[in-house]
């Protein structure tokens, strides 16, 4: 049976520009799949922001609705696996880039990209955590494998006020690691100190301006988020086979290094994709969250919105100024 609902409705301008407004949608309208979702909570990513502002990269045609991330229950299934009235979650795949995403109150998606949501979080909780948790405990779990425990050293995390980076401090630091948090924010150094940084430094400390080749050996291991000049700069201060997870490019795309720091380091690039990821490492990764990583601290990243607000905080998110987590409540 069709349903209308509400959704964040992104067109494109002759100048090419965004507009966005809240509009009446139909669940007919949704592309086809095996699951109907009613969503209740979704979170906001750069990449959303990025979606939401015309970026044909991500998003080839408009009008559109954004949103990587949804939690919520199911309403229709014709997949075994999943029942009406199952709690999920789906992060990634196509969602909110090509296939109308969680800023709806409903996704229709394929059953493949369904995760059943872990006992022990909320749906809520899920959305806390979203797209941003999941890749900074991907970025854990590529680094663990090639080597990295809390005996190798220090651990940077770049970005560490945004999404990815909060998570990627706060998860390090319960599995025992020396996080220390590179931000642009130091007015937040209680918060990444509360999340669990053992040191705090400007985002400047790691951008230096020499280009010297290699800097004083001082990262076992690394979660970058912004990419750009400061990933450069980030990698010539290596340790012997240090190892950087790779996420984000809210500094820049280009990548300008030497290979000094693969050959006389070791050091290594670790390509981070959570979009991809298959099945059954995500479910299990969904798993290790809800149990290892899951604590009190997730309710100091939170910012919970409606979708009247979720406007504001797209512009917020482009500029760089968030803060952890926002969270979109669907009340409808
Ligand atoms: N590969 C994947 O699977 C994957 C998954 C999720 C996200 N991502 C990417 O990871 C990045 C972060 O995503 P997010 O959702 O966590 O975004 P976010 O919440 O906006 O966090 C980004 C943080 O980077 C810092 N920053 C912003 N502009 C900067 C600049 N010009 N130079 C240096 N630092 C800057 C800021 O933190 P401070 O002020 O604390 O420095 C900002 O809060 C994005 O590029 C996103 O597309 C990739």
């Amino acid at each position: 049976m069709s349903k209308t609902f509400r959704a964040l409705i992104v067109e494109e301008n002759p100048d090419g520009t965004p507009d966005r407004y809240i509009g009446e949608r139909n669940t007919d309208e949704l592309p086809a799949g095996d699951v109907l979702i009613r969503v209740t909570h979704s979170g906001l990513n750069y990449k959303d922001a990025l979606s939401a502002s015309i970026h044909k990269g991500i998003t080839r045609t408009y009008p559109h609705t954004p949103g990587l991330d949804a939690s919520g229950i199911v309403d229709e299934s014709n997949n075994a696996e999943f029942k009406p009235g199952d709690r999920v979650l789906v992060t990634g795949y196509d969602l909110g880039m090509n296939t109308a995403g969680g800023f709806g109150e409903y996704i229709r998606v394929p059953a493949e990209w369904v995760v059943p949501l872990p006992e022990a979080l909320s749906l809520r909780e899920g959305m806390i955590l979203g797209t941003a948790g999941f890749t900074a405990a991907l970025a854990i779990y590529r680094l663990e494998r090639h080597g990295l425990t809390p005996k190798s050293g220090s651990v940077l995390v770049t970005g560490a006020t945004g999404g990815v980076g909060s998570m990627g401090v706060m998860m390090l630091a319960r599995s025992g690691y020396h996080v220390v948090a590179s931000t642009g924010k130091l007015d937040e150094l209680d918060y990444l100190r509360e999340l669990g940084a053992a040191e705090v430094i400007h985002r400047d400390q790691i951008n230096d301006n020499s280009d010297k080749p290699l800097l004083t050996r001082r990262w076992a291991g690394a979660i970058d988020t912004v990419g750009g000049r400061p990933l450069a700069r980030l990698l010539a201060a290596m340790d012997y086979e240090g190892g950087i997870a790779v996420c984000g490019n809210v500094a820049g795309v280009d990548l300008s290094t030497t290979v000094y720091p693969f050959i006389l380091r070791g050091a290594a690039l670790i390509g981070i994709n959570s979009a991809t990821t298959p099945m059954p490492l995500r479910r299990e990764l969904w798993n290790r969250i809800a149990t290892e990583w899951k604590n009190e601290l997730l309710e100091e990243m939170a910012h919970d919105v409606t979708l009247e607000q979720i406007d504001d905080e797209i512009e917020r998110i482009l500029r760089g100024e968030q803060r952890g987590r926002v969270v979109l409540e669907h009340r409808g």
